[in-house]
């Protein structure tokens, strides 16, 4: 089977798989990588009832020898604690150097169950098998892998790429409808942030993306690839963020920011920080004079069609929220450099710069605009 994207990476090059119903060939597709017969799978306890047993299956059917460890879900597992259990799991299974470590699930099991890879032995391959939209279309892809610390998420971790990437579109389908669009958000990220042409297929075609018919399932795999390949083109150019690299991060400044205030547990979703911070960095362009003030309103009106919000939550949950809070958890943003914030400013749709020289009075502007929308 032909890949859909390599990341190059001279070698440690990866191939990326997309599609509807692929777990099945989940040995075949494995079997290049394996250095042993035998790989390590590591989940969590929405996705072991789901999928565990079929994977390990398809894997037995082929004689790879296939142990696992679960990690209850939810972004609180990327911490030592459950860094130590799978750590120990492995070794209390023999895993060896050459065994392989399979991530099997959100960015929470690829995050944790990478990172733990890394330092196994002093370092064991793994596959990444993404279950949700965020995962297949960013997180799987690009090897960063990492826990998170009081001080902050993602603040201790590793770049350690993925031998393989196995996206099966199929394992969305019971997926919360909330987590799915959660994920286009990042869909929607690459396409602002380097094409335009994309953005524009977006807006046609976007909703379509998200229904089960079988239109909505090529459009959505169409998605997956686009992001991946944008990603792959990105990461490939700078793998350890020294530059472009960092454009990844459109919209997650500001999104980090109201994440924090609202706390991890799923008040605000990463991929519904990300849209409204979306939203923010182009408002923040605009009133620099850098972007037309239609190119912000075409990304309004795109979210909210699609679901995604662009302002605060007028009902439920929110929390007491200040402009100063904001620019203080902006300010301990692990992108900053020498203590200055790097924004991922735009020119318009598909035109993403970094920049670290933006007025405060602009920014203050943008941050009181949200809280008062
Ligand atoms: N390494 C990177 O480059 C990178 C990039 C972006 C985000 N991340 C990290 O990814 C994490 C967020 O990832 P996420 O949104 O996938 O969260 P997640 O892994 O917590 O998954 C979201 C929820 O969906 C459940 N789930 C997963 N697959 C399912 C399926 N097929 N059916 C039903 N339920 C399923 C999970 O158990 C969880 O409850 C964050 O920790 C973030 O820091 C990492
Ligand atoms: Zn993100």
């Amino acid at each position: 089977m032909n890949a859909d994207i390599t990341v190059d990476l001279g070698q440690r090059s990866y191939n990326i798989y997309v599609g509807y119903g692929l777990l099945p060939q989940a040995a075949e597709l494995f079997a290049p990588v394996l250095k042993q017969r035998r790989v390590f799978i590591v989940t969590d306890s929405n996705v072991a009832p789901l999928y565990l047993n079929s994977l390990t299956e398809y894997l037995q059917a082929a004689e790879i020898q296939a142990n696992n460890v679960i990690v209850p879900a939810g972004e609180a597992s990327k911490n030592f604690n459950q860094l130590t259990r799978v750590l120990d799991a492995m070794l209390a299974a023999k895993c060896e150097r050459s065994t392989m470590i399979v991530a099997l699930g959100g960015g929470v099991v690829g995050d944790l169950a990478g990172f733990a890879s890394s330092i196994l032995l002093r370092g064991a391959d793994f596959i990444q098998v993404p279950t949700t939209l965020l995962a297949q279309v960013d997180s799987s892809v690009g090897g960063k892998t990492g826990i998170n610390m009081n001080a902050g998420k993602n603040l201790v971790g590793t770049f350690h790429q993925p031998r393989l990437v196995l996206a099966d579109t199929s394992t969305l389908l019971t997926l919360k409808k909330r987590e799915l669009l959660s994920g286009y958000s990042e869909i929607a990220k690459y396409a602002l942030l380097g094409d335009a042409e994309f953005w524009a297929w977006l807006e046609k075609n976007g909703s379509t993306a998200m229904e089960n018919t079988e239109m909505g399932r090529a459009a959505l795999r169409q998605c997956i690839i686009a992001s991946c390949n944008a990603k792959a083109g990105i990461v490939a150019a700078d793998e350890k963020e020294n530059g472009v690299r960092a454009k990844l991060n459109l919209g997650h400044t500001f999104g980090h920011a109201l994440e924090a205030e609202f706390g991890y547990d799923g008040g605000l979703l990463h991929g519904e920080g990300v849209s409204m911070g979306i939203v923010m960095a182009f408002d923040l362009s605009v009133r620099m004079g850098l972007c037309p003030a239609m190119d912000l309103n075409r990304v309004r009106t795109h979210f909210t069609n699609m679901g995604l919000p662009t302002t605060l939550p007028k009902n439920g949950y929110r929390p007491a929220l200040t402009s100063d809070k904001l620019m203080m958890h902006m300010a301990h943003d692990k992108k900053t450099k020498d203590g200055a914030i790097t924004f991922v400013l735009v020119r318009g749709i598909g035109k993403a710069f970094l920049s670290t020289d933006v007025p405060t009075d602009c920014l203050r502007e943008t941050l009181d605009a949200t809280l008062t929308a």
